[in-house]
């Protein structure tokens, strides 16, 4: 079931996600070649603990940190480590989950550390568009799976590569809520879009093939090809009219 959140609920989330995104927001000044990604979960943990809310990663399944941290190769749920330290043209995903009176918002950006290639620059742009893509379809009326076409087509558009096996998500006093969203599909499919629905819509696109697979830490998704990888995330609310972000500045 598709929970419907009220005009009462949304604000909660609004506040929630408003923090979120100035948290990613400042992250562009911190992230800088010699930071180790350990900087990066103290921050936002800090900033987050600030401003009275929770990091709803910690503890979620044992995670054992506030955000995640992924470098490169590494696709989602790095683990931050003081010994991982960040270099000149590295790309950087940061994922951040914050609860605020019971509701969480959910958002992630990838990050250029110092000068990157243009490569890794096509890819940090083009998993954004792929976001924006799916964004027109967050409509009352649309069917969920014309999202997930929408950022395939994108994606694949450009030579690029969808991760299949994570996948956004209804979101709300969980992390986790029904649907799932995936970022691949036929349109046309699933449930209707109603008003009062909230997602993480979150593509994670691969500058090689889609395959990934997850390292003995338990968590560290990384592609098997060693190919790049980037993410962008949102929290998304289905209005009667254009979809509200509540995660970006
Ligand atoms: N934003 C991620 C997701 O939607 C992060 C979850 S990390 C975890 O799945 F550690 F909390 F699982
Ligand atoms: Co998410």
């Amino acid at each position: 079931m598709i929970i419907i959140k009220s005009p009462a609920e949304i604000q909660l989330m609004r506040e929630s996600g408003r923090v979120t995104a100035a948290v990613l927001r400042a992250l562009a000044q911190l992230i800088k070649p010699g930071i180790s990604t350990k900087d990066i979960d103290d921050y936002v943990e800090k900033t987050i603990s600030e401003n009275g809310m929770t990091p709803t990663f910690k503890g979620y399944n044992g995670y054992p940190a506030a955000v995640c941290v992924s470098v490169n190769e590494e696709v989602i749920h790095g683990i931050p480590r003081k010994s991982r330290l960040l270099r000149e043209g590295d790309i950087v995903s940061v994922d951040v989950g914050g609860t605020w009176k019971g509701y969480v918002s959910d958002a992630a950006r990838t990050y250029a550390v110092g000068r990157i290639d243009d490569r890794a620059r096509r890819l940090i742009e083009v998993t954004e568009a792929c976001f924006f893509e799916g964004l027109k379809f967050c409509r009352a009326g649309c069917r969920l799976s014309d999202i997930s076409h929408a950022i395939q087509c994108k994606a694949e558009s450009e030579g690029f590569s969808v991760v299949r096996d994570f996948v956004g998500h209804g979101v709300g006093r969980d992390m986790h809520e029904e649907p799932q969203i995936p970022n691949y599909g036929k349109p046309g499919r699933g449930p209707r879009l109603a008003k009062g629905m909230v997602f993480a819509i979150e593509p994670m696109i691969t500058a090689g093939s889609y395959e990934v697979e997850v390292l003995l830490d338990n968590w560290t998704a990384v592609t098997r090809d060693g190919s790049l990888s980037a993410h962008y995330e949102n929290t998304v609310v289905i209005t009667d009219d254009r979809p509200e972000l509540l995660t970006l500045e």
